[in-house]
């Protein structure tokens, strides 16, 4: 099997890195459950020495996602939050970076209660205003951490234009994808120096596996990443590389469900009297829906809405059926949370209320499911 160099996203998915055992013929990448590889005679070996540092699984997932990324490399990790603390490292201390103030929390643990304590610096921002950015900029300024669309209220970063000023001040660019997919965007092509996903969602895609992957485009990335990896050892298992890599082959068919099953929602939702407000970057209605068109193919699975009160949020959340009450995103399955006190319970309400995530906010994570199956759920729920 050869790739066409031009292959589209499809086939990059299903093909990228992936080459038939050459010991069976295995057209599946094998699960190469070993802790440590014979060497023919010393300093004589097939390029495999301890697996920590290599395993041919892992190698095979690495190499489909940098390609599915459009980056030059990438590095798997034991989770979302550790590929993020690898790209922490390649910070000193003194440095500052420019956060999307909506982060994923945990992100925002990492930052504020861990890396503050080496002498790091961020300041939280909303990135989807470039002044607010380039107030933010510092000569000791080294990252802009970016998410895009923010969880759980949507709002979206011009990635062209963030990372074109970021740039001209010697600052990268970092975006955490997961909540869009690269099917959906892909923040290399608009300038980002590298991408972070928990694979443990989209990528993964069907709510069994935990892990973290960072696509880069520069050597320095790379070979620290690489570095990184090996030396703090929070590597991705054999087992959960299997389980990613074979959720990738899948990924363009999923997120074109996933794509068409939030619309629908979306719009669903927001034609229902017990709607106050639906947030779904492919509404017309959303304030960056141009942005959008642009940035995204397709709007992806996510979307929130507004029930109008506490006790109607919960009463949702409490009366589906098909739906499932969970944390987590990106799986076959459709989700349901509510933010305020599940996802981002950690979060001070002060806080939850500067970035628009009000008590009456429901989240949805839209499944694969037949949508009229989740229509007909959420209005039983609503009713
Ligand atoms: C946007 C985003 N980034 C990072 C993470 C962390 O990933 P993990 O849970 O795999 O550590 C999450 C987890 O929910 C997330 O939603």
């Amino acid at each position: 099997m050869k790739l066409p160099v031009n292959a589209r996203f499809s086939t990059v998915c299903v093909h990228a890195g992936q080459e038939p055992d050459p010991s069976t013929g295995a057209i599946i990448t094998p699960i190469f459950q070993t802790s440590t590889y014979v060497q023919e005679e010393v300093g004589r070996h097939k390029g495999y020495e301890y697996a920590r540092t290599q395993n041919p699984t892992r190698l095979a997932l690495e190499l489909n996602i940098a390609a599915i990324e459009g980056g030059r490399g990438a590095y798997a990790f034991a989770s979302g939050m550790a590929a993020i603390g690898a790209i922490a490292t390649m910070l000193k201390s003194g440095d500052h970076v420019i956060v999307t103030d909506n982060t994923y929390g945990g992100t925002f643990r990492l930052f504020d209660k861990v890396l503050t304590r080496y002498g790091l610096s961020f300041s939280y921002v909303d990135t989807s205003s470039l002044q607010l950015i380039e107030q933010a900029l510092r000569p000791e300024t080294r990252m802009v951490f970016i998410e895009t669309p923010t969880n759980p209220v949507m709002r979206l970063t011009d990635l062209a234009t963030a990372s074109a000023l970021a740039h001209s001040r010697g600052v990268k660019v970092i975006v955490d994808n997961t909540f869009a997919s690269p099917c959906v965007q892909r923040p290399i092509e608009f300038g980002a120096d590298m991408v972070v996903h928990s694979t443990t969602k989209y990528l993964n895609g069907h709510s069994d596996s935990v892990g973290g992957i960072v696509i880069g485009v520069h050597d320095e990335d790379l070979e620290w990443l690489k570095f990184i990896q090996n030396t703090e050892g929070a590597i991705l298992s054999p087992f959960d590389s299997f389980l990613v890599l074979r959720g990738t082959k899948t990924l363009a068919l999923r997120m074109a469900q996933h794509n068409s099953n939030g619309l629908a929602l979306a719009e669903f939702l927001s034609k229902h009297p017990a709607v106050k407000r639906v947030l779904y970057p492919g509404l017309p209605d959303h304030p960056q829906f141009e942005l959008a068109k642009r940035q995204m193919r397709g709007f992806g699975g996510m979307l929130s809405f507004d029930a109008g009160s506490l006790e109607n949020a919960h009463r949702v959340c409490n009366r589906v059926k098909l739906m499932s009450l969970a944390e987590s995103l990106g799986g076959v399955e459709t989700l349901i949370c509510h933010p305020a006190s599940m996802t981002h319970a950690s979060v001070p309400p002060e806080r939850r209320a500067a970035i628009g995530l009000s008590d009456s906010l429901v989240r949805i994570s839209a499944g694969v499911e037949d949508v009229q199956d989740l229509i007909d759920d959420l209005a039983q729920a609503l009713g």
